[in-house]
């Protein structure tokens, strides 16, 4: 698979938006072939497998690192959630191949969260780097740049969303080597969640010190995973 530009919008093709089951969309990656999100329910899969996965909807301050931003659905889940129980929300994203603001806005339109300042104020910067948005109890950074040569924080996430497309097509973000880097920005008790449960992607998180957790998938999908840093366990 060939490296995208950074923070240079796919254009090649328009990528095709599709409806899915729960009212939500998604699109089709043009550089990956895959869609974005789950074809059976993009919001449900963004909401089961990663904001109550990590326990993000219980949390009384979450802070979320995200792999990749990708059209903002996981983003836009916590958000919502966030501002329904009336808590802080500090989120942190990778992306190193922005999809066009023009896709962002029509996945989004009459959706969860989209409403929300922070998402207003995210479609009319980007992807305009730094993107850095505080409003209304939210801070979110979106970082366009490769997350495998980031200088990622360290035993800072309360949850981190591990969603880089599959790892037959994206294999560099499920690597042994880069799972384990992952684990150290979690802080004690934080959880990492992901769509995968394949056996090479739950080895890799018990390699890393972490205690794995199958999980029931979103519809469409029979199992996902999670992965919990100990309270006291240095990854
Ligand atoms: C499955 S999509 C993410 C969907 C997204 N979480 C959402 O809610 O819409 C995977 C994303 O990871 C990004 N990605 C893949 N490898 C990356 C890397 N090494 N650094 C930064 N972003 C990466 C892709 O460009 C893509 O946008």
């Amino acid at each position: 698979m060939s490296q995208p530009s950074i923070n240079q919008p796919s254009t090649t093709q328009s990528p095709e938006i599709i409806q899915t089951p729960d009212g939500s969309r998604t699109a089709m990656s043009t550089r990956y072939g895959e869609a974005y999100g789950s074809r059976h329910g993009a919001h449900t899969q963004a909401r089961h497998v990663f904001v109550e996965g990590t326990e993000t909807h219980l949390h009384p301050a979450p802070r979320v690192l995200e792999i990749g931003f990708g059209l903002g659905v996981n983003f836009r889940a916590t958000l919502a959630d966030a501002a329904a129980r009336g808590v802080r929300l500090e989120y942190m994203a990778y992306e190193f191949d922005p999809a066009p603001a023009e896709l962002l806005r029509e996945v989004s339109e009459g959706e969860v969260g989209a409403e929300h300042p922070a998402w207003q104020q995210l479609l009319e910067q980007w992807p305009h780097a730094p993107l850095e948005i505080e409003t209304e109890n939210v801070r979110l950074t979106v970082y366009f740049a490769d997350v495998l040569t980031a200088d990622l924080p360290q035993d800072w996430a309360t949850a981190l969303y591990l969603d880089g497309f599959s790892p037959t097509r994206n294999p560099e973000v499920w690597t042994p080597e880069f799972v384990a880097q992952l684990a150290g920005t979690l802080a004690p008790g934080g959880i990492l969640a992901t769509y995968s449960a394949a056996g090479h992607v739950r080895r890799s998180l018990a390699a890393a010190g972490l205690e794995v957790e199958r999980r029931p998938g979103a519809t469409g999908k029979r199992e996902c995973l999670r992965a919990i840093r100990g309270e006291g366990t240095q990854p």
